[in-house]
């Protein structure tokens, strides 16, 4: 696949206004089946911003995510750094947008760690001695140095997630799109998680069910369900409100009880 230059792409019309990185407008998706899984769902994010994306299971967290890099087509209007997401934007978009999907099978299809991570900076066209350094920098970050030659699909579902995450970090992503990244894990990964993203200088969008993951890293948070975006605002103001939280199948966890 050649590297993808920004002149070849369609771009809206400027309007003047300042473009948020990941903007979905009145975005609706039924499945093949006829299951209605998104029904107008809104926001806007704008660069360097970290949002959580929450709700209860089946709320339509992946569903709106697979839109993210055109996985999934539905009726509205989505736009990634400025860039309708069109057939013709795909290669660019999917460069900047690192989408890691809820079960790492699905991301990992190579026979080894190092092709998994490497898959991508390969065929975005860099010279072999840069896939390597990319390589080893990212399974470094996930703390899984020294696997690249295992079979990937030998690893434990924590470790599959890891390289799952160092395959989308080894492309240098603007954005982040991460669904459910600290499922799986065990404390210290999780804590290594939490590091890294706190680290990373880019736009995030992370659904979890880790609510304390949410207190810890995300100032804003989007809450899902029924296919609905039912609040987006503060996190700090959403989690004081037992009753909404409860409403939407969320709570907080009690810890330090002692
Ligand atoms: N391939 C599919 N065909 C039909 N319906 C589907 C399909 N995938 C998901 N759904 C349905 O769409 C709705 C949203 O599912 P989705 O996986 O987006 O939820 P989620 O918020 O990610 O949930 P979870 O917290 O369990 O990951 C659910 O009712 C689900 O059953
Ligand atoms: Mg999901």
């Amino acid at each position: 696949m050649p590297i993808v230059h920004e002149s070849e792409v369609i771009r809206p019309s400027s309007n003047g206004r300042i473009q948020p990185t990941l903007e979905v407008s009145n975005l609706s998706f039924a499945y093949p089946d006829g299951h209605q899984a998104l029904h107008g769902v809104n926001f806007a994010i704008g660069a360097g911003e970290k949002v959580a994306l929450v709700g209860p299971n089946g709320a339509g967290k992946s569903t709106l995510m697979l839109h993210l890099n055109g996985l999934l087509h539905g009726h509205g209007a989505l736009a990634v750094a400025g860039l309708p997401i069109v057939k013709e934007n795909l290669p660019l978009i999917r460069s900047k947008v690192g989408m890691v999907f809820q079960n790492p099978d699905d991301q990992l299809f190579s026979p080894t760690v190092f092709d998994d991570v490497a898959f991508g900076p390969l065929h975005m066209g860099y010279p072999e001695a840069e896939v390597r350094q990319r390589v080893t920098r990212a399974l470094a970050q996930v703390d899984m140095a020294g696997f690249e030659e295992r079979l990937s699909h030998h690893l434990s579902i924590g470790q599959k997630k890891r390289v799952a995450i160092a395959t989308v970090l080894s492309m240098d992503p603007e954005i982040l799109v991460l669904d459910e990244p600290s499922a799986g894990l065990d404390p210290r990964a999780r804590r290594s998680l939490i590091n890294l993203l706190r680290a990373l200088p880019l736009t995030m969008l992370v659904s979890t069910h880790d609510m304390l993951l949410v207190q810890e890293l995300f100032p804003r948070m989007i809450v899902m369900d029924e296919g609905q975006v039912v609040a987006d605002g503060e996190t700090a103001v959403l989690l004081q409100d037992v009753t909404f939280l409860e409403a939407h199948g969320l709570e907080m966890p009690v810890v330090g009880n002692r």
